[in-house]
């Protein structure tokens, strides 16, 4: 299989992740084919992506005949079969169940092409559990991509031993051809990269509310306007060489033994939900949502947030 012969892409599962990598695809100029358990879901999911589309009209990241012509590529269905024989390069984004993905992985090969390329979108599960009924794993490659995926550029592209390099290659360059910014991982760490990183700042976050030093709107304003201003345009090791390695060496050294090491769930965390509290879906995280914030004020924030999101996108990805 060569990047060429990718002709006909199948999405399995048209949930949060699923709809926005159809879209992506479908803004790549691919035919794409979105399968979901039923109608009413695939309807759900389908007027998401005409909606997102739209957004990526008025932001100006795609011409207004790219809306119509997409939707013209896109279909859906609840036939398995339907959906996996013609596809060329086939995605599953189904729930983060063992069974399921097995189950699922196991039926995909029996009625895919012989050369399709299966990826999945997992975030916790390895690829060698995944396709353990799989006979041909060499086409297996785990391609991890961030919420909101049709806007965050990175997909990280993820082999095991058993997966060929002309596997890795082609979905490696599929997701450069729609303009997202692949990343290899070469073997199957949990986590992969950036949910490591991610988890080890989280950590030191929470250690640092927890114990009081700052409140949360100052920890989170902290973050944004330094680290996370920075970090859209240069990553971390840039940001070392750039201010000198001898200088970070220091650093380190003086700092590292008074950060958080620990291995238990932070207990900011814990407390949080020991006391019943899931953030904006309970009305209480780290903010009290009936005094912190109106719902217009959220409303207006979150939109605030996706226009920003489209500009990032348009400046740094779309133009470059
Ligand atoms: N949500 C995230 O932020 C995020 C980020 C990266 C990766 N992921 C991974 O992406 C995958 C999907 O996550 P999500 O958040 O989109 O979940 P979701 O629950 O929003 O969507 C899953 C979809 O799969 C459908 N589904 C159910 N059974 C199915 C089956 N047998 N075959 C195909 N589809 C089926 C569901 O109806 C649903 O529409 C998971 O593996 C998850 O770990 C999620």
């Amino acid at each position: 299989m060569k990047l060429g012969d990718i002709k006909n892409i199948t999405v399995l599962g048209s949930g949060i992740m699923g709809h926005g990598i159809a879209q992506s695809f479908l803004m790549g100029g691919y035919k794409v084919m979105l399968f979901d358990i039923s109608d009413a879901i695939l309807a759900t999911a389908k007027a998401h992506v005409k909606k997102n589309l739209e957004l990526f009209f008025k932001s100006g990241l795609i011409p207004e005949t790219d809306i119509e012509a997409s939707l013209q590529r896109l279909s859906t269905t609840t036939d398995l079969e339907k959906a996996v024989s013609g596809a060329d390069f086939i995605i599953e984004a189904a729930p983060e169940d063992i069974n399921l993905k097995q189950d699922l992985f196991e039926k995909i090969e029996s009625f895919a092409k012989e050369n399709a390329i299966i990826a999945s979108n997992t975030s916790s599960l390895t690829l060698q559990a995944i396709g353990e009924r799989v006979k041909n794993k060499s086409r297996l490659v785990v391609t991890h991509w961030f919420n909101p995926p049709h806007i965050v550029p990175t997909v990280e592209v993820v082999k095991n031993e058993d997966t060929s390099d002309e596997t890795v290659a082609v979905a490696y360059e599929l997701m450069e051809k729609i303009k997202k910014s692949p990343v290899k991982i070469n073997w199957e760490i949990p986590g992969f990269i950036v949910n490591r990183i991610q988890i080890a700042m989280v950590r030191e976050v929470l250690n640092l509310y927890q114990k009081g030093v700052a409140s949360a709107a100052d920890i989170d304003r902290a973050v944004k306007g330094s680290m996370g201003f920075r970090l859209a345009s240069i990553g971390p090791l840039l940001t070392i060489d750039l201010g000198g390695v001898k200088l970070w060496r220091s650093v380190c050294a003086n700092l590292l033994p008074n950060i958080e090491s620990g291995t238990e769930v932070p207990a900011a965390l814990e407390n949080l939900v020991a006391e019943g509290h899931d953030g904006i879906k309970s009305g209480k995280g780290f903010y009290d949502y009936t005094n912190d914030f109106s719902k217009e004020d959220l409303d207006k924030a979150i939109e605030q947030r996706d226009q920003e999101f489209l500009n990032r996108l348009k400046n740094l990805y779309f133009e470059k």
